[in-house]
C-alpha cells in the first residue's frame, strides 16, 4: 500500500502535501513525490528516494508555490524504489500529473498498446501506463478529464485509488478509487484527499469515504460531485464526523499495528495471489519462476535459508515442495550456515525467506550460496530490498509494509507463495497431477474467507487468553505441515508477551519434554484432521493424563477432540498443505491477547527490532 493526499483551497498545498506524507508514512516509504500547480501556471513535480525528509530537502529551494496539489509516499510494487519510479507520475505531454495507490495487473496490456500509439515509457510502473491511457482517452475522444478518467477505469483491471491534476485546470483534482482506499476531508473553501483520515483530522473531522467505483470531482469553492464509474448518475455524498485520534486513525482504529496486520489478512493474500493463479484456477503463474524453470526442473536439491520465522514457513516450504516437487529440501538457519562451511554444489537451488529482505544472515547465506555456483531465489516483502537485488530471480509477497515487529502477514504471504511455486514446479515435472493443482489451487483462493470465518473467534480468543496471561511457560505442539505452525505460535507469544514457550513436534514431546507437563504448564495442540490425527489425539490424552491444560485447534466439527480438550477453537477444513495458514490465526490473536493483558508494547516489544541487519 502507499499513502495519497491531495488538498486545493486556499492555502498553500505544499505545506499540507508535506505534513500529510509525514502522518502516512507508516504506509510505505520507499520515495516520495509532490505535485502542485503554481500561481503562474506551471506543474511543478518534486520526488526523491527514501522517507519524506529527502523530499523536502530535495524541495526545499523549488517553487512550492500553489493551492492546488497530490502527493504520495510509495510501497513499490512495479519498479525499484527510486526517483524515476517515485510518484507522481506526468502524463506524456506533461499536462497532467497523478498519483496511484494499488496495482494494475493488466498494465503490460494496456502499456503495449499505448506504446503501439507511439507513447513511451521513463519508469516501470504500472502507474505511468494508467496516467498515459487517461491522457491517451482525452486526447483521441476529446473529453474532459473525468470523462477521461471514467473510460480509464472500465479497461483498468486490479486495484487503484488515484489522484490527479490537469495543468490546464487549476481549478480541480479527480479521484478515483477500486479497492484501495480514499478519504475526502470537508473543509470551509477547502478540500483535502488521502488514503486515510490521518492526513485530514487536524484541518476537519468532516470526512467522506470513497466507495469502490467512485469517482470525486473536487473543483474549488464548489459543491463535491462523486459518480458511479458505471452510470453517469450523481452518487450520494454521505459525511461522516470522525472522533479518532490521529495514532488511533495510523492504525485504522486498531490499537496496535500488529492487530491491524492481523485483521489485514483477508486482503494481503488476496493481495498475495492476484494474478497468480488463472481464472480456470488450474494454473499458477509466477514469472520469477517460469523465466528461470530449467533451474528448478533440473536441480536435486533445494535449501531454504531463513531467520525466525521466516525460518518456520522455510520448514513449511519443505513439506510442500518435497509433497509436490519430489525434489529434496534442507532448510537452514542463515546463521548456523553461512558459518558451517556448507556443501553447496553448483545445480543447487537456494531460496532466501524473508519479510524484510535485509536479514543479515539471509544475504550472506545467500552469497556465500551464488558464490558457489547455487541459483538464487529471494521470497521477501519489501520491493527492491537488499535481497531481491542479491538473488538471480525471486518473488515478492506483496502483503505491504508490516509494521508490527512481530511477523503475522507477512508469515502467510510466505507460505500461500511457497505454496504457489510448489504446485508451479510441480507441474512443471510432472510429480503432480492437474487434478491436484487445481484442487489446491482453489483452497488457496479460498483462504482469505476462510480466515474472515475464523475472526468469529476472536471474542471467544481474548476470553481464552485471559485465562493464560499468567502462565510461565507454554507448550505447542502441532506434527506435519502443522509442526512449524506450533514452533511459529510459540515465538508468537515469546516475542511479545515475555512467557517462555517451547514448539515441539508433538509425538517428540515424550522423549522428554512431558516431564514438564503439570497443571502450570498449558500446552497449545494443533489436532486438526490430517493424516496423523488419530496419534495427535493420543498426544493430548497424554498431556491430560498428567494435569496439563489443553487448547486444542481442531478442524470445524470435530468432537473427538471437543471431549478431551479444556479449550477448543475450531478452523475451517481445507487442503491439509494450506492448514498452516488457517491455524496461525487463532495463534497470532491468543499471543496478541496475552501480551496485552500483561501490558507489553506488542508492536515493538523489547530487545527486538523489525529487520536484524546486524549479526
Ligand atoms: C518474527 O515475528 C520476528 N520478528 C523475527 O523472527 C523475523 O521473522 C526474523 O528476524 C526474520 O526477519 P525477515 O523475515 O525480515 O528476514
Ligand atoms: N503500483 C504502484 C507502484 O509500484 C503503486 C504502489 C503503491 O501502492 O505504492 O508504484
Amino acid at each position: 500500500m502507499c499513502g495519497i493526499v491531495g488538498y486545493i483551497g486556499k492555502r498553500r498545498a505544499y505545506d499540507i502535501l508535506i505534513q500529510g506524507l509525514h502522518r502516512l508514512e507508516y504506509r510505505g516509504y520507499d520515495s516520495s513525490g509532490v505535485a502542485m500547480i503554481s500561481e503562474d501556471g506551471e506543474l511543478n513535480i518534486y520526488k526523491a528516494k527514501g522517507k519524506v525528509e529527502a523530499l523536502e530537502h530535495f524541495a526545499a529551494s523549488k517553487d512550492l508555490s500553489g493551492t492546488i496539489g497530490i502527493a504520495h509516499t510509495r510501497w513499490a510494487t512495479h519498479g525499484e524504489p527510486n526517483d524515476i519510479n517515485a510518484h507522481p507520475h506526468f502524463s506524456q505531454s506533461g499536462r497532467l500529473a497523478m498519483v496511484h495507490n494499488g496495482t494494475i495487473e493488466n498494465y503490460s496490456v494496456l502499456k503495449d498498446a499505448l506504446s503501439s500509439h507511439g507513447y513511451n515509457f521513463i519508469s516501470q510502473t504500472d502507474t505511468e501506463v494508467a496516467v498515459h491511457l487517461i491522457e491517451y482517452i482525452m486526447q483521441k475522444n476529446n473529453c474532459s478529464l473525468f470523462d477521461a478518467v471514467r473510460e480509464a477505469t472500465k479497461r483498468i483491471v486490479g486495484a487503484y485509488a488515484i489522484a490527479i491534476v490537469d495543468k490546464q485546470n487549476p481549478d480541480q483534482i479527480i479521484a478515483a478509487r477500486q479497492s484501495s482506499p480514499l478519504v475526502i476531508g470537508v473543509g470551509e473553501g477547502e478540500y483535502f484527499l488521502a488514503s486515510d483520515a490521518t492526513p485530514i483530522i487536524e484541518y476537519t473531522n468532516k470526512v467522506i469515504y470513497l466507495n469502490d467505483g467512485d469517482i470525486a470531482v473536487i473543483n474549488r469553492g464548489q459543491e463535491l460531485k462523486v459518480f458511479d464509474s458505471n452510470s453517469t448518475s450523481e452518487s450520494e455524498i454521505k459525511i461522516t464526523e470522525l472522533q479518532m485520534s490521529i495514532e488511533q486513525l495510523e492504525k485504522g482504529g486498531y490499537p496496535h499495528f500488529m492487530l491491524k496486520e492481523i485483521f489485514e489478512q483477508p486482503k494481503t493474500l488476496a493481495d498475495c495471489i492476484s494474478g497468480r493463479i488463472s481464472a480456470d484456477g488450474k494454473r499458477v503463474t509466477l514469472s520469477g519462476v517460469i523465466e528461470h524453470k530449467e533451474k528448478f526442473l533440473n536441480t536435486n536439491r533445494i535449501i531454504i535459508v531463513a531467520c525466525g520465522t521466516s525460518w518456520h514457513a522455510a520448514l513449511i516450504g519443505k513439506h510442500l515442495f518435497e509433497e509436490f516437487c519430489r525434489i529434496p529440501v534442507v532448510v537452514e538457519y542463515a546463521s548456523e550456515f553461512r558459518y558451517s562451511n556448507p556443501v553447496v554444489n553448483p545445480g543447487d537451488v537456494l531460496i532466501a525467506l524473508s519479510q524484510s529482505g535485509e536479514t543479515a544472515d539471509t544475504l550472506a547465506a545467500l552469497e556465500l550460496a551464488k558464490a558457489n555456483g547455487a541459483f538464487v531465489f529471494g521470497i521477501c516483502n519489501v520491493i527492491g530490498s537488499s535481497i531481491p537485488r542479491a538473488t538471480h530471480s525471486g518473488c515478492y509477497i506483496h502483503v505491504g509494509p508490516e509494521i508490527g515487529v512481530a511477523s503475522t502477514k507477512a508469515f502467510t504471504g510466505q507460505v500461500t507463495v511457497l505454496a504457489m511455486m510448489s504446485l508451479l514446479i510441480g507441474q512443471m515435472k510432472g510429480t503432480v497431477s492437474d487434478e491436484v493443482v487445481a484442487n489446491v489451487a482453489s483452497d488457496i483462493r479460498r483462504v482469505p474467507a476462510l480466515i474472515k470465518d475464523i475472526f468469529k473467534l476472536n471474542d471467544k480468543i481474548e476470553e481464552l487468553a485471559k485465562i493464560f496471561t499468567y502462565a510461565h511457560n507454554f507448550l505447542y505442539l502441532g506434527r506435519g505441515y502443522n509442526y512449524p505452525s506450533a514452533l511459529e505460535g510459540a515465538l508468537k507469544l515469546k516475542e511479545i508477551s515475555y512467557i517462555h514457550a517451547e514448539g515441539y513436534p508433538a509425538a517428540e514431546m515424550k522423549h522428554g519434554t512431558i516431564a514438564l507437563i503439570d497443571n502450570d504448564m498449558p500446552s497449545v495442540v494443533i489436532a486438526i484432521k490430517d493424516n496423523v490425527y488419530e496419534k495427535t489425539v493420543n498426544n493430548i490424552q497424554q498431556v491430560k493424563a498428567r494435569g496439563g491444560k489443553v487448547v486444542a485447534i481442531v478442524t470445524e466439527g470435530d468432537t473427538i477432540v471437543a471431549d478431551m480438550a479444556d479449550y477448543v477453537l475450531e478452523v475451517p477444513q481445507i487442503a491439509e498443505c494450506l492448514t498452516p495458514l488457517l491455524t496461525a490465526i487463532p495463534l497470532q490473536l491468543l499471543a496478541y491477547y496475552i501480551a496485552v493483558n500483561k501490558g507489553r508494547n506488542v508492536d515493538q516489544p523489547r530487545n527486538l527490532a523489525k529487520s536484524v541487519t546486524v549479526e
